[in-house]
């Protein structure tokens, strides 16, 4: 079976990489696991300074796989991993570095909220359609977005879903650097190394300090999961979900 996450150290560096391309690396509960799981062992380990996430080339996530969100509308269980993957990076104690080609729904634009710097490349498009799906937003994106983009261009990401480009990105602050595709990769590792070459404890403190409370991004992220696991229950939700998936069937 093709694994999904691969997991990579280059030098102090953990990467982390999505890896299900046939799906736009729609993100399976089995995959927010192995993420929570390398994270969590990355940070225990002194030998790793920093983790980085990657994609494929043209997608950097499609967002939580529907089928699985379909699961828990129609009353099954699912949510324990994802909470888990938020949890993981709400705490994550070294610094994040995340390089973006191509698509980013959803939790593969919130995730980069938590990330230290984002690289993306021309072709990157943002965009967070929990409203349109009957849903809400999630990650702490609904805290971290209007610190980030001010309160209407959070509006604009999270409310009306409109996608942000990575130039749009760039200049409203969601991101770092806009590089080319075929230069991202190195880019990411450049800066990671860069990041990994600081020194540990001091560079822990001062990132502790622009982060604020973690306290305060725990709890909304507990709040956005509980409208949220409500919301996925909703006519709005299921009528959305049931959309797409059966969209190609017509
Ligand atoms: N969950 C499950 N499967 C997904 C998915 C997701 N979030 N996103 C894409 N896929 C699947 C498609 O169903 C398709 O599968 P198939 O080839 O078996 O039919 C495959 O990935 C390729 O997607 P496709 O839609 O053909 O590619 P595209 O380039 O035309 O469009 C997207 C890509 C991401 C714009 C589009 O797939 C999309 O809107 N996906 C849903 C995104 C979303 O709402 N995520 C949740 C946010 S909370």
């Amino acid at each position: 079976m093709t694994e999904h996450i691969l997991v990579e150290r280059q030098g102090a560096i953990q990467i982390i990489r999505m890896n299900r391309p046939d799906k736009k690396n729609a993100l399976t509960r089995a995959m927010y696991a192995k993420m929570s799981k390398t994270l969590a062992e990355g940070d225990a380990d002194p030998a790793v300074r920093v983790h980085v996430f990657l994609g494929v080339p043209g997608a950097f996530s499609s967002g939580n796989d529907l089928a699985d969100f379909m699961v828990v509308a129609t009353g099954g269980e699912g949510g324990a991993e994802v909470w888990d993957f938020l949890m993981a990076l709400a705490r994550a104690e070294k610094p994040m570095v995340s390089g973006v080609d191509g698509i980013a729904v959803g939790i593969g634009t919130t995730l980069n909220l938590h990330c230290d710097l984002t690289f993306a490349t021309p072709r990157t498009m943002f965009r967070t359609p929990f409203v349109d799906l009957g849903l809400v937003p999630e990650a702490g994106s609904s805290l971290l977005a209007p610190q980030i983009l001010g309160r209407q261009g959070a509006f604009a990401l999270l409310g009306l879903g409109e996608g942000f480009s990575a130039e749009r990105a760039k200049a409203a602050g969601l991101i770092y650097a806009v590089v080319e595709e075929n230069e991202l990769e190195a880019s990411v590792l450049a800066a990671a190394g860069q990041i990994a070459a600081k020194p540990p404890q001091a560079l822990k403190i001062a990132r502790d300090l622009m982060r604020g409370s973690r306290e305060e991004l725990v709890a909304r992220i507990g709040q956005e999961s509980e409208h949220f696991r409500e919301r996925l229950k909703s006519d709005e939700a299921r009528a959305a979900l049931m959309a797409f998936m059966t969209r190609k069937a017509g």
